[in-house]
């Protein structure tokens, strides 16, 4: 890209990219709207006003700090932090081809510890699929506690993911059970390529920074780091998926700590293998009628006001 410096991409810039859409422009179309409804209802809960700072914690490539600055006007000033310095390079041209380079400060840091933001700083702090790649989220939310100033607001929305990693375990044990010589092929090699994706085992769930929380851990995160005026909702929504390509199927990975199925299979499994894998899938992904689920939860909080704090 013109006027970006030559810094290597990242997993999460390659993802939020390519892999999230299988390099499929009509996935890509129908993943960006649906991404602009969840930024939608987390700036709706950011109650922001000109005069405000908003931190916007993994902003990615600025969609949301962009939107909350069209939305608010000239008046809002929007701290931009991520862990990748090439999405941060990215926001940072977008931002300067948008003219908006005065309303914006770039800031590579770690959402765990928001080293790099000052204490009682900002008004808002927003954030959208990032916390939930944090390892300690409770530390998350106590810096957000930290950085925000009394009676400022926090306003999130993380994917939940614990119910795909019960799943992928389920599946184990269904494995396990069988005799050896157990005809069916297909459930052992799909639970592989499920494993890269989710961990199979109660451990490794509780371990693995996409699993290791619920819902209602974000409410105890919330609560224990000192927020009050806490709300959740926990949204989940079935929706008809129109069929795709087995290609771009394969070539999509859910999130940015996975592979894509294609590159673990063409590392993984014998060509008798994928043949057989890929078989048994065309079948399944490219029927009319499939079905998805999303299941994501939206946090909205307050910092107690100065009187009630001091
Ligand atoms: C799924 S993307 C979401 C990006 C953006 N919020 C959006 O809504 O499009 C996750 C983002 O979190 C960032 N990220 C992951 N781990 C992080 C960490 N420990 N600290 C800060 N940012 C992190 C990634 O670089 C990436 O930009």
């Amino acid at each position: 890209m013109d006027g970006v410096a030559s810094l290597e991409p990242d997993i999460w810039s390659q993802w939020l990219d390519h892999y999230r859409y299988g390099f499929d422009t009509d996935a890509q179309d129908r993943v960006l709207t649906q991404v602009g409804h969840y930024v939608e209802r987390v700036l709706n809960g950011a109650r922001l006003k000109s005069g405000m700072v908003m931190l916007d914690i993994g902003c990615g490539d600025g969609a949301m700090s962009f939107r909350a600055i069209a939305q608010t006007g000239p008046g809002l000033q929007v701290v931009l932090l991520d862990i990748s310095k090439f999405l941060l390079q990215r926001a940072e041209y977008t931002a300067r081809n948008l003219g908006l380079c005065p309303q914006c400060r770039f800031v590579q840091d770690d959402a765990e510890t928001l080293s790099q933001i000052a204490d009682h700083s900002v008004d808002v702090v927003t954030s959208r699929s990032s916390l939930a790649y944090v390892q300690h989220k409770s530390a998350s939310f106590q810096n957000c506690y930290r950085v925000l100033k009394p009676g400022g607001r926090l306003s999130i929305m993380e994917p939940i993911f614990y119910d795909e990693a019960l799943a992928v375990a389920a599946m184990k044990m269904i494995l396990q059970a069988r005799p050896p010589d157990h005809p069916d092929q297909f459930l052992p090699l799909w639970h592989r390529i499920k494993a890269t994706q989710y961990p199979d085992n109660e451990s490794a769930i509780r371990q693995f920074a996409l699993t290791n929380f619920t819902e209602r851990d974000l409410v105890r995160f919330a609560q224990q780091a000192g927020f009050v005026d806490i709300q959740m909702a926990f949204h989940i929504e079935v929706k008809p998926e129109p069929p795709t390509t087995l290609e771009a199927f394969l070539a999509t990975a859910p999130h940015p700590l996975a592979p894509s199925p294609k590159e673990f299979m063409a590392a993984n499994f014998s060509p008798a293998e994928r043949d057989y894998i890929c078989q048994n899938l065309r079948h399944m992904v490219e029927q009319p009628v499939r079905t998805s689920i999303d299941r994501v939860a939206y946090l909205t909080a307050s910092k107690p006001p100065a009187d009630i704090l001091f």
